[in-house]
């Protein structure tokens, strides 16, 4: 293929898929199948990989990510990003609409009669954003940060579906257009399954979980989360437009996704009815909204009314009030976790709250309690805020009963009984007897069993509490001891189960050392530590003699982790579990094949990638180079010894490696160098 026929093909192949997503994400119309919609995509990638000048920004494959960005540039706003204030009921509702009104000089009569246009819209609950598009194309995404300069993260915003890379129509040559990026409850809601389900700490709102993935260094981690955009403000000179409904409208047609739900409203009465309205049917939607937004539409009366020094006078926020209701307090748990934290939780009479029957509530720790002073027999206020437990927020004292006793907090450990211990400055107190305690040890058995780590998933949580209770494992090791002849007897376990998880169990010899590592559970070594150490150590008996200062020299090992595995490994208990597990025949070193792949080529070596590959991707060189003994780094100092360099490196690293006289390695020279 010339290049002219594969320019002609990447145009053709990018529009077509543009299109389906629009019609996709934006318009919610499916217009092709995800089978379809991959192999066009795939076509696109490899083209742009035979023909690497051809790769544009606006690509739809920049849409899967794959860029880092260490630090994120700051970036100063043409248009400062103002808040909102904040309205909470009819009456300030009543009062903004007086107050623009009169900003606007209506006399007596006339604000009696004339009815003000405002456009009622949701208030996603999001992140605020900013684009910026020149000739049509996305040019540069920021977050609000202070409201005057924020965080350039246009590589992340790019693999937002619903935000358009190309627009069509008649749009301005150069605009902004600023919107909020928000996660969908269902996306949200399986991110904090799975992570559930790995044993990983949940997150704790729509919110901050979207906060969060715009500011990570991976666009192509961004790129799995999958955000979504509303637009709803759209800004620049000479912009062709009288009214703000105008303006989205337009934007509308330019391909941006603009709220269905926006409406005009003649007049103060309308604004209460929309209000109204969704303060109940918000639930039904299918993300957070913490409120409306009410603007004034035309845009000569906004000009009219300017701004305080925080704030448009020609528009508020009517903000929801959190659902509160107040019900009784029937007893007061302690649960043990994983860890062994103990937290204190409300159980409540059962009462419907925003949607659905809220029987329980989060009491956090012994200090909140105090605090409260909440008792048992009190009649509690709770609310369901942004976060997925409802929380206790006061208690009705006028309610209390006379003979109601203090709360006093737990000083043994509701499982095992052992004595709580709290550490100077920790909120929780925690129960110490990790090897015994029923919580904690079928805690770690199911991390060890999980996805991630030993992949036994014959082997489910309740089993697992079941083998427990029937003594027939306390700890991991046990799990490789169990026979069929000894899980028969128990209840519900039928052959073809009891078979599955001999055979599970048997599956999990295999399982390469490095998960062998993550799933022994040992405090603070997550999965890609536990990758590092295994790939540095190759064997568990090294790693077992390493100094403290050896462990420091390994990639991702600072001083707690350190610490963490000089106490994991000096504990007896686990010394004798280790044993067991080996004798049962788990992988406790790296595989032939792992070491033989291994060399020392690039030993002391540090390297930094940037640009764009054609013979591998970036993550296979990453793995190549540590594999030949070398080092990551995601900037360039004095320490880096080569830039591996792909096309479109960025200017900036490029100027830095000249400046700082570091060499820049093609592909094909580094492919040499660890040959
Ligand atoms: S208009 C001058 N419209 O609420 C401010 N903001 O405190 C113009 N927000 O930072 C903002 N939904 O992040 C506007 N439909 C909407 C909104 C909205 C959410 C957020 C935005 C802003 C904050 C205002």
């Amino acid at each position: 293929m010339t290049s002219a026929q594969a320019q002609q093909k990447i145009l053709q192949l990018s529009k077509e898929l543009e299109t389906h997503n629009h019609n996709y994400y934006v318009l919610d119309n499916a217009t092709i199948s995800d089978f379809e919609f991959d192999k066009l995509l795939e076509e696109l990638i490899s083209l742009e990989k035979q023909f690497p000048e051809l790769l544009s920004a606006s690509s739809p494959s920049q849409r899967v990510g794959g860029q880092i960005t260490k630090t994120f540039n700051t970036v100063k706003h043409q248009y400062a990003m103002l808040s909102l204030s904040n309205s909470y009921s009819v009456e300030d509702m009543i009062d903004f609409d007086r107050k623009v009104r009169e900003g606007l000089g209506y006399q007596s009569d006339q604000l009696f009669n004339d009815q003000i246009e405002y456009v009622c819209e949701l208030k996603f609950d999001g992140l605020s954003i900013s684009l910026i598009y020149e000739d049509g194309k996305l040019v540069q995404a920021i977050t609000r940060g202070d409201g005057v300069q924020g965080d350039e993260v246009t590589t992340n915003a790019k693999t937002i579906k619903s935000v358009p890379l190309k627009l069509h129509g008649n749009y301005p040559p150069k605009f902004e257009i600023r919107g909020e990026v928000f996660m969908p409850r269902p996306v949200f809601n399986a991110i904090n399954k799975e992570r559930e389900e790995i044993g990983e700490a949940v997150m704790a709102n729509p919110r901050n979980a979207a906060s969060g993935t715009m500011k990570m260094q991976d666009s192509a981690q961004v790129a799995k989360r999958k955000l979504d955009c509303f637009l709803y403000n759209v800004m620049g000179e000479n912009l062709p437009f009288k009214t703000h409904y105008e303006s989205i409208q337009a934007a509308k047609s330019w391909g941006f996704k603009i709220s269905e739900e926006a409406k005009l409203c003649h007049g103060i009465n309308e604004v209460l009815k929309f209000i109204m309205h969704w303060d109940k049917k918000r639930f039904d939607l299918s993300y957070d909204t913490d409120g409306i937004v009410i603007k004034v539409n035309d845009f000569k009366l906004q000009k009219n009314l300017g701004f305080t020094a925080k704030s448009p006078r020609w528009a508020i926020a009517y903000k929801f009030k959190a659902e509160q209701v107040s019900t009784e307090l029937l007893t007061i748990s302690y649960q043990v976790g994983r860890t062994g934290a103990i937290t204190p939780v409300a159980n409540l009479k059962p009462v419907p709250l925003g949607g659905t029957t809220v029987k329980r509530a989060s009491l956090h720790n012994a200090d909140i309690i105090e605090k409260l002073d909440v008792r048992i027999g009190d009649q509690v206020f709770v609310e369901k805020g942004g976060e997925i437990i409802p929380k206790i927020i006061g208690v009705d004292f006028s309610k209390r009963k006379p003979d109601a006793k203090k709360t006093k907090y737990i000083d043994h450990c509701p499982e095992c009984g052992s004595k709580l211990e709290r550490n100077e400055g920790e909120a929780n107190h925690f129960c110490p007897n990790e090897n015994e305690c029923p919580p904690q040890v079928v805690g770690r058995i199911e991390h060890f069993v999980s996805r991630r780590a030993m992949n036994i998933d014959s082997l489910g949580g309740e089993t697992i509490v079941q083998l427990h209770n029937a003594g027939l494992i306390k700890n991991v090791a046990d799990l490789y001891d169990l026979k069929k002849e000894l899980l028969l007897p128990l209840e519900r376990m039928a052959e073809k189960s009891a078979q599955n998880l001999i055979t599970g169990l048997e599956a999990s010899k295999q399982v390469p050392f490095e998960r062998v590592l993550y799933a022994i559970g040992i405090r603070h070594v997550g999965e890609t530590t536990a990758k590092k150490i295994a790939k540095k150590v190759k064997s568990l008996d090294v790693l077992l003699n390493l100094t403290k200062e050896e462990l420091l020299a390994i990639d991702e090992v600072g001083e707690i982790i350190a610490l963490s595995l000089h106490e994991y490994f000096s504990n007896t208990q686990n010394k004798v579990i280790i044993e067991r597990l080996k004798q049962a025949g788990l992988q406790f070193s790296l595989s032939e094949d792992q070491h033989q792949n291994g060399t020392d080529t690039l030993k002391d070596l540090t390297f930094v990638i940037s640009g764009v590959f054609t013979q591998h991707n970036r993550d296979q060189y990453k793995e190549m180079i540590e594999l030949n003994g070398g080092k990551n780094s995601g900037s360039i100092s004095k320490k880096t010894s080569f830039v591996l360099a792909g096309d479109n490196m960025g200017p900036e690293k490029l100027k830095k490696a000249e400046s700082l006289g570091i060499k820049l390695l093609t592909e094909d020279e580094f492919l040499k160098m660890i040959e």
